[in-house]
């Protein structure tokens, strides 16, 4: 079977910060609530005027360079969002436009939080099973837009931002060693957004996020601590062995309570949510992209995602 791994990636993010102290401006909150409850400081956000597209396609485009291949080498796009500039064209095909990929096959993904992990992986299937090699993966997302900038309990949470992985199965030097996905659909009320339910049945709130933000704290912290333990499993090697993880930057204290439980001496886990907020699918690949430059050869990094479905998913990457 074709090994498959990790040969370019990407990042980029709005320059508007939003502060907790411009949000003090617009809603009762507190710099210090916000961040003894979350740990974000700040976050970016998209100009009024302004699409994801274009800071996915910077993503990529760095991505794409990285790896040294040409657009046309490109087999497929796969752009997780659960919040595209459009539903139709797909971001997918909007990205292979810009980067002029015109042999790829293209499609939009939409797992949530979890949505790179669920690109990765899903990425990872063709590679192994068809005749193609280079991959790219994206993940752009503009939760901003679907916040109720008058509810202090969810606008503070959210930044917008995109990342890019290139993956291929042309001898990577950072291999994929096992993945996994799931959810919990029966808890699919517990995250909801967006859509065109608010039309049907005439609560323009709806079209809000909301969530039942205690249920999926308790989710979030039990499933990095499952997925620590199960993806290096799948790999044969034993979680103290990681030497970095990386979940899903929703809240510090998520991170900080999995962290606790897995008190492994040996593994570092990477927190970047202080700058960036809550960036849906592309919260991963930011953190990702921060910590790039200091993998050494052989390190085993594991990353977790969770969220809205519930759903959850991870990689595991030989460095
Ligand atoms: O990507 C989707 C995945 N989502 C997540 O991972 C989120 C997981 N959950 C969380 O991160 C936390 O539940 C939150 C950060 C969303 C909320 O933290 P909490 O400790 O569960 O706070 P709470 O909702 O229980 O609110 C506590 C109090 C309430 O006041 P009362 O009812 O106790 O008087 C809120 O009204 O804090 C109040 N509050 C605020 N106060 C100041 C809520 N938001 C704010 C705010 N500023 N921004």
């Amino acid at each position: 079977m074709k090994q498959v791994g990790i040969c370019g990636i990407g990042a980029a993010a709005p320059k508007k910060v939003l502060s907790n102290f411009d949000l003090e401006r617009m809603v009762d909150t507190s710099d210090e609530w916000i961040v003894t409850r979350t740990g974000i400081r700040e976050r970016r956000v998209l100009e009024k005027d302004e699409g994801i597209l274009g800071y996915v396609v910077e993503a990529a485009e760095i991505a794409r360079k990285q790896s040294g291949i040409a657009p046309e080498q490109i087999d497929f796009v796969i752009s997780s969002t659960l919040s595209p500039d459009r539903v139709s064209p797909a971001q997918a095909f909007e990205v292979a436009r810009e980067l002029q990929a015109n042999q790829a096959f293209c499609f939009d993904l939409n797992a949530a939080c979890s949505g790179l992990m669920y690109g990765l992986a899903t990425a990872e299937s063709f590679l192994k099973t068809r005749e193609i090699k280079y991959g790219l993966v994206t993940a752009g997302e503009q939760v901003s837009r679907f916040l109720d900038y008058n509810d202090r309990s969810t606008c503070i949470l959210f930044g917008d931002g995109a990342a890019a992985l290139m993956l291929t199965n042309d001898n990577p030097e950072h291999v994929i060693l096992a993945t996994e996905l799931g959810a919990n659909p029966n808890m699919s009320e517990e995250v909801v957004i967006g859509g065109v339910r608010h039309l049907l049945n005439n609560q323009p709130g709806d079209y809000y996020f909301r969530q039942n933000g205690k249920s999926v704290f308790r989710f979030a912290v039990s499933k990095i601590k499952e997925l620590y333990e199960t993806i290096p499993e799948k790999a044969g090697v034993r979680p103290e062995q990681i030497k970095y993880l990386i979940p899903h930057q929703a809240n510090i204290r998520i991170i900080d309570a999995a962290a606790k439980e897995i008190a492994s001496a040996g593994t570092e886990v990477i927190a970047n949510v202080d700058r960036y907020g809550n960036t849906s699918s592309a919260s991963i690949g930011l953190a990702l992209h921060e910590v790039w430059g200091r993998f050494q050869k052989g390190d085993l990094i594991l990353m977790v995602g969770f969220g809205a479905g519930l759903s959850w998913g991870g990689a595991l990457i030989q460095w």
